[in-house]
């Protein structure tokens, strides 16, 4: 697989489409973004611990504008309405207007809370993603989904906003901690999964460079990651069916995350072991050979995620995915493979098998 030094992909939403441009030092090339914003109002917003080491190359592509930064306290625990009150007051202390700007610098707690505010203020602004995670060039900057968390619950507030443009700099991969890197590439892997059985074999191939960091081969997982979202959201934008399929692992990891009061795991690590525990599931109701989830495995464990999911209970497994957002009409529906890149949306299952799962792995 060879790809430009830079690559653009379209998420293509009629008159919504925008693109998502990958590449080495994207943030300090302010031509590539600077024209997608059409006022003089800017918003950045970012965290303490991205800021210091990002924004400079974004504000010297802000000159002449009349903007200001917001910097939030970092992690999940400050995803929450009440900044969301926070960066709504930064935006009227800056007098902006309908045709103001919100840029995202950071990861997916960042962005989620950004294009949630875009989505608020003067009831939809525009909003440009600069994804600084691997999770979040991959998956969460690409596809509007927008919200901050709820005390009843992860992501229970929100809006469908798409951004105007996401703007991936590779370059900020740098600093990330390995083990975001190593949950982003979770994400990456669920995409081969349900998708692409090459990217699979490609990422099986490459995992240790991948996890190396070798830019070419981050930008090829980001690049062929954008692309099928793009492609699922172009099709299925409100998740009225197709994009369902992007939760591949996600109930079974949601289970996880909340049993372990999201304090043990990080979002990709709870993906990946939730994604085996969907695989295995697909391969006892028949649906996909055994060796599939061997392969998974053995891939998790290469990429250093974690296998072994942990003893939480199955009644409690259970009871937690029944909360789960996509429940509808009180069943659980299962994203489960049809086979190595082809997944399935599977509503009725023999509820044996699931508890039979749910023992096996959490006890
Ligand atoms: N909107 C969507 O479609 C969607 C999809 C998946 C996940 N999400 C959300 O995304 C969030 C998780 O995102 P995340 O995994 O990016 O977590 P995150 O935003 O918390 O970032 C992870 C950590 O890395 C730090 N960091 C970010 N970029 C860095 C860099 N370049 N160098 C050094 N440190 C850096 C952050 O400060 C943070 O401590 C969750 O809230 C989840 O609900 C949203």
């Amino acid at each position: 697989m060879n790809l430009p030094a830079i690559e653009t992909i379209t998420v293509a939403l009629g008159e919504r489409s925008y693109p998502v441009s990958i590449g080495s030092g994207l943030l300090a090339d302010h031509a590539r973004w600077r024209d997608a914003l059409r006022g003089k109002h800017v918003l950045v917003m970012s965290n303490t611990t991205v800021a210091p080491l990002y924004l400079d190359h974004v504000a010297k592509g802000l000159e002449g504008l009349s903007w200001s930064s917001l910097l939030l306290e970092d992690g999940e625990a400050h995803k929450s309405f009440a900044n969301i009150g926070v960066a709504l007051d930064a935006l009227a202390k800056l007098g902006a207007t309908r045709d103001a700007c919100i840029i995202a610098l950071g990861g997916g707690v960042i962005g989620d809370m950004a294009g949630f505010t875009a989505a608020c203020w003067m009831r939809g602004i525009d909003f440009i993603q600069m994804p600084t995670t691997l999770l979040a060039m991959v998956d969460s900057s690409v596809g509007g989904k927008t919200g901050v968390n709820h005390p009843g619950g992860k992501n229970l507030i929100g809006a469908f906003h798409q951004p105007v443009a996401v703007v991936a700099d590779t370059d900020t991969l740098a600093t990330l901690p390995d083990r975001e890197l190593r949950a982003g590439l979770a994400e990456v892997i669920k995409y081969g999964l349900i998708w692409d059985p090459e990217l699979f074999d490609w990422i099986e191939a490459n995992v240790g460079a991948i996890i190396g960091r070798d830019p070419d081969m981050l930008r090829l997982a980001i690049a062929r990651s954008c692309e099928i979202k793009a492609m699922v959201v172009a099709a299925d934008e409100r998740e009225q069916s197709l994009r369902a399929v992007l939760n591949f692992g996600h109930t079974f990891g949601h289970a996880i995350e909340a049993a372990t009061g999201y304090a043990r795991y990080l979002h990709g690590e709870a993906v990946a072991l939730g994604m085996l525990m969907a695989c295995d599931l697909s391969a006892r109701l028949g649906m996909i050979d055994a060796d599939v989830t061997q392969r998974l495995r053995s891939l998790l464990l290469e990429a250093g995620l974690p296998v072994e999911p942990p003893r939480i209970g199955a009644a409690a497994a259970l009871g937690l995915m029944q909360m789960d957002k996509k429940v509808q009409a009180g069943s659980i529906r299962l994203v489960l493979l049809e086979r190595l890149g082809k997944a399935a949306i599977v509503s009725r299952y023999p509820q044996a098998a699931l508890d039979e799962l749910l023992t096996r792995y959490c006890g």
